[in-house]
């Protein structure tokens, strides 16, 4: 894998821009060579803007809405109507104001009951949708969203969470001590696969951990950003400055 690519930005807004702009340049780049942009997105706040962006002119005139299939990484364990959920969040800023076929948009069922049923149901939709078997090498996404957590998690690997360790499903529970709940979370074999990961990292908070990140000693279990490595994608930062006010200069170039 190369070395991951991270650029520095004013503030969210400007990261959200940005973000924008790559979306719709992976989108270009894989429906021209594909025929479709198989795209997942992150939780989480940071990418709120980012959505709302890519839902109004000039991004949304940009990309072919219907050849793009949306999936999310992770999801809590509540209804898609809930304030709390991964799906509601891109559906109200994003989803419902776009001509996306209804049957390009696949949410993550973790409000049922039976989590590993629908984390199973997930990877079986995964493997439709890219039209290879279930439970084999993961399909490659286009482009995956990633947001860091305070404590360094991404999607929905949390620090000494038996998901960290997952090496052969793609999709699976997880237990979160933290909050005393389940989350449906999108495995680092399959987060490796893809061809590009997109990492959107705002505010000061998130500077420890993306310091420890980028620049620390190995330690994924403390860390679990450091397990995405994609083997033949690309890995991109985009964070403000505020989230980059603890890494080197020689890590970090600013964003042009
Ligand atoms: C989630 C996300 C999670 C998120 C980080 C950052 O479901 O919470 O997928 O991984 O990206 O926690 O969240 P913020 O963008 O809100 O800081």
């Amino acid at each position: 894998m190369s070395a991951p690519e991270i650029r520095v930005f004013a503030d969210p807004e400007a990261v959200s821009r940005a973000a924008a702009d790559e979306f719709v340049r992976r989108a270009d780049e894989a429906i021209k060579a594909r025929g479709r942009f198989a795209v997942a997105l992150s939780g989480g706040s940071t990418p709120k803007r980012l959505y709302q962006l890519l839902a109004e002119p000039p991004y949304r005139d940009q990309v072919d809405w219907g050849k793009v299939e949306f999936f999310w990484g992770d999801e809590r364990s509540v209804p898609p109507d809930h304030n709390d959920s991964n799906y509601h969040t891109a559906h109200e800023a994003m989803l419902r104001r776009l001509p996306v076929p209804p049957g390009h948009v696949h949410r993550m069922e973790a409000e049922r009951t039976d989590r590993d049923a629908a984390a199973r149901d997930y990877e079986a939709a995964i493997a439709r949708a890219f039209g290879v078997a279930p439970g084999g090498e993961p399909p490659a996404f286009d482009l995956i969203l990633l947001g860091m957590g305070p404590d360094g998690h991404t999607a929905s690997l949390f620090p000494h969470t038996t998901a960290l360790k997952e090496r052969a499903r793609w999709v699976v529970v997880n237990y979160v001590p933290k909050f005393a709940t389940d989350r449906v979370t999108f495995t680092v074999p399959l987060l490796n696969r893809a061809r590009e990961v997109l990492f959107l990292v705002a505010a000061a908070d998130k500077a420890e951990p993306l310091h420890e990140v980028l620049e620390g000693a190995p330690n994924s279990d403390l860390y679990p950003s450091q397990l995405v490595r994609p083997a033949g994608g690309r890995l991109v930062f985009f964070v403000d400055r505020a989230a980059a006010a603890k890494l080197s200069s020689a890590t970090a170039r600013v964003g042009a």
